[in-house]
């Protein structure tokens, strides 16, 4: 995946509650292009795998739970310097400090229910794109 992309996840909580557009308007808004996307739940293998890295954290078992209760949607978006930029789009991992006009601020509950990912890196935005999509589902 070329290092101007990266990739978010529209957590089930987001998606529970209705939020999809709202937060897809806005990160349209914010200049990024959706170059691949889709509507999908993950399996708890899934997630274990996505989310390895942080096997060893005490959430670890929480997050596989709630990453896996319902359907996601999984994106990959275009936008120069897109890795930072959409971090700053989301704000903060924690809802509670997150800058005013975040989407967590604005979609998020707590710290562990927190409506969207992005990823942290030009690496892992690609490893994590790869993941979820083909090279025939990214445009
Ligand atoms: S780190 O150390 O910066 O990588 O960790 P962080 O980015 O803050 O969090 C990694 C992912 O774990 C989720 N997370 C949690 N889930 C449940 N409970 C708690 N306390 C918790 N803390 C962090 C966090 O939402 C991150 O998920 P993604 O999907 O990467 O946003």
């Amino acid at each position: 995946m070329a290092t101007n992309r990266t990739f978010t996840m529209l957590k089930p909580d987001a998606v529970e509650k209705g939020h999809i557009g709202a937060i897809l308007e806005k990160i349209s808004a914010s200049g990024f292009r959706i170059v691949a996307m889709k509507l999908t739940q993950m399996t708890t293998a899934d997630a274990q795998e996505f989310y390895a890295i942080h096997k060893e954290r005490p959430f670890f078992p929480e997050l596989v739970e709630y990453m896996t209760r319902g359907p996601i949607v999984a994106a990959i978006l275009e936008k120069e310097n897109a890795v930072e930029d959409f971090r700053t789009l989301i704000g903060a991992t924690n809802p509670a400090d997150a800058a005013e006009g975040t989407i967590r601020k604005m979609y998020a509950d707590s710290i562990s229910e927190n409506a969207v990912h992005g990823s942290d890196s030009n690496e892992n935005a690609a490893i994590e794109g790869a993941f979820h999509f083909s090279g025939r589902e990214q445009f």
